[in-house]
């Protein structure tokens, strides 16, 4: 038989129903609260699987001498273990919204495992706590129903996704996480060597160079739930660590990593969180994507598409319109569907000044009727012209029409940002509702004004789409990497692509970039050397598993769902880090730090 001290669990604080009904049984947890009634308390008994109501009697038959006086002294927070027999309670005192509510635990004895000192705040659901405050004590904060459920899905999300790729012949391999700088696009977190003074490990941004060394290394499949580190601006959705699904695979093109990850995510949100997510997900081409929802990670929640009128436009008694023609620009506008009515001139008047925000020199508008148009261009368009117009854009009696008139780019950011707020108001955007979708070929170089030259967009090591391509510096800017994004609900999720393999390509890419070959050699040198000796033509992807799981639980921010984090500020309040060391350890690392506060 299984050996079970006398203080130890029989069953979980989850667990217990009318099935139990008269048994003995034993429950360890924490007291949520107490309710005294004359010679009754009740208490809240809670753990990771649930609470369990438990009555104490002074006067019941068999409760133990001195267990009333005890537990009379108890408060929330305390550990501890109670005997009793599971009791059906009266109907009128169920409580459906609890698996263990049609019964309560008639307490024999109650032991007190561990006393809890007042805690700096209330464990509730709903947190009422200061996040300061939460974060200090960050482990009574876990104790909170909604932090436990989303770590115990996240969990469960990861299992899923580990077996769902090793049942494709995925290996686990690990990386190292003392490394070298890889080429993620933020600051590296550095690590002072002692054995080699003077010199510094970074941690990985991610493992990349070392995920694609391992497919020179023949190893085929690999994958890895990874820890990256990136020292960069923080926001809602970013951390200074976090974890990616990061695979790789040989011998593919974007057809065999894109239907490889959706059947995975389309597995992982099922087992994970409950979620079944519509199929095929869209596949757009990056321009394609620009065009329609004038963004790259397009949130398909809804439709309401951006609609080129340029044409139409060019003869436009409209002046701001045509202008903008003859100025090589363009005009596009969105169709609100049953919108007229639901935006007051107000209304609109504050969808213009968010347009401004973003550079738009207008918003010119028109509510559609069985009459004709109303609005701004109205009398722009009557009769013919405003039934080509509506004809264009889709549009019936009772939509609104919103139009921006500029050059491109000015009008697929003011659009597409516009769509979302529209969408966002017209409660299009429901978080329990799932959209999934891809988008590819995206450029390959971006140009930073800043520093007046070419960057590149994804990472490095993307493959150009034409991959025998001769001469970078012409016509920069329409060169298109096999660089690929997934996107859940317009968050970019997860990012990949198919790689270059061949060392005179990325040495030419390096070159480009202004990657001296000494900096090369310095800084990615293994990696030219192992395509020195055949590396196989390959591809993936990494996806933030934070993100995600703060997504598909409808959660503001993904510290919501990462056990320990950091602050906006990209500090550990709970275990105050960064922070000093002693001269001892500074010296025997032979450096010196130059911080002007004492540390
Ligand atoms: P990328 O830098 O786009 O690609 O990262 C992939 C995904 O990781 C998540 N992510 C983050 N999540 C939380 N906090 C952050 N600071 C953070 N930064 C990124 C995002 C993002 O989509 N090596 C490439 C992948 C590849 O090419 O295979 C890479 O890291 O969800
Ligand atoms: P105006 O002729 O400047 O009074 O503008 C008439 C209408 O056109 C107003 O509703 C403006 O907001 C709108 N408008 C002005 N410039 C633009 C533009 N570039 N794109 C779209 N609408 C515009």
């Amino acid at each position: 038989m299984k050996q079970r001290a006398p203080w130890q669990r029989t069953h979980t604080c989850g667990e217990l129903t009318l099935a139990h009904r008269d048994q003995d049984v034993v429950l360890n947890g924490w007291i949520e609260n107490h309710r005294h009634h004359g010679q009754l308390i009740f208490l809240d008994l809670r753990d990771r699987y649930g609470v369990t109501q438990v009555v104490v009697d002074q006067d019941g038959p068999g409760t133990a001498a001195g267990t009333f006086e005890s537990v009379r002294r108890l408060g929330a927070e305390d550990v501890v273990a109670v005997h009793g027999r599971v009791r059906a309670r009266d109907a009128d005192k169920v409580n459906k919204n609890r698996t263990t509510g049609a019964i309560e635990l008639f307490a024999t004895q109650v032991t007190v495992l561990s006393e809890a000192e007042t805690p700096p705040f209330e464990v509730l659901d709903k947190a009422e706590a200061n996040e300061e405050l939460r974060m200090q004590y960050r482990y009574l904060d876990l104790r909170r129903r909604p932090l436990q459920e989303a770590l115990g899905k996240r969990a469960r999300f990861v299992t899923a996704i580990r077996n769902f790729l090793a049942g494709r012949g995925f290996l686990d391999i690990e990386t190292p996480i003392l490394t070298k700088s890889t080429p993620e696009g933020a600051r590296d977190y550095l690590v002072p060597s002692r054995v080699h003074p003077g010199r510094f490990f970074a941690l990985p941004q991610s493992p990349q160079i070392f995920k694609q060394l391992c497919m020179v290394a023949g190893l085929d499949r690999y994958y890895q739930i990874a820890r990256c580190f990136r020292d960069e601006d923080l926001r809602a959705d970013r951390q200074p660590e976090f974890t990616q699904i990061d695979l790789e695979m040989s011998f593919v093109e974007e057809h065999d990593v894109l239907d490889l990850v959706e059947a995975m995510v389309v597995h992982g949100m099922r087992e994970g969180f409950g979620i079944e997510l519509p199929q095929p997900f869209p596949r757009f081409d990056f321009e394609q994507a620009m065009e329609r929802y004038g963004c790259d990670k397009p949130d398909l929640r809804f439709d309401m598409t951006l609609v080129d009128c340029t044409e139409l436009a060019r003869t436009s008694d409209f002046k701001v319109f045509r202008a903008a023609v003859e100025l090589g620009g363009v005009v596009k506008g969105i169709c609100a569907k049953g919108a007229a009515e639901k935006f007051s001139r107000k209304g609109i008047d504050e969808l213009t000044a968010f347009v401004g925000g973003l550079g738009a020199k207008g918003l010119a508008w028109a509510k559609v009727t069985a009459a004709g148009l109303e609005g701004s261009i109205a009398k722009f368009y009557e009769g013919d012209r405003g039934r080509l117009l509506c004809e264009r854009m889709e549009a019936e009696p009772g939509d609104l029409l919103l139009f921006v008139a500029d050059q491109k780019k000015v009008v697929n950011k003011a659009l597409g940002d516009l769509r979302l707020k529209v969408g966002g108001q017209l409660g299009l955007r429901d978080p329990a509702v799932f959209r999934c979708c891809w988008v590819l070929n995206f450029p390959m170089f971006e140009w930073n004004d800043e520093k007046a030259r070419w960057q590149f967009a994804h990472n490095p090591f993307s493959a150009p789409v034409d991959w025998d391509i001769g001469d970078f510096g012409v016509d920069t800017a329409n060169i298109r990497s096999r660089a690929y994004d997934f996107v859940m609900n317009g968050w970019e999720l997860g990012s990949g692509s198919i790689r270059i393999h061949r060392r005179e390509l990325q040495a030419r890419v390096f070159e480009f970039l202004g990657i001296t070959p000494e900096q090369q050699r310095a800084n990615f040198g293994f990696l030219l050397d192992a395509y020195k000796y055949g590396g196989p033509p390959h591809g993936g992807i990494a996806l933030g598993v934070d993100r995600l799981v703060a997504l598909a639980l409808g959660r503001e921010g993904i510290r919501d769902v990462i056990a320990f984090p950091k602050t906006s500020m990209a500090y550990d309040l709970m275990a105050d880090a960064p922070s000093g060391v002693s001269p001892e350890q500074m010296a025997e690392l032979q450096i010196a730090s130059t911080a002007k506060k004492t540390p």
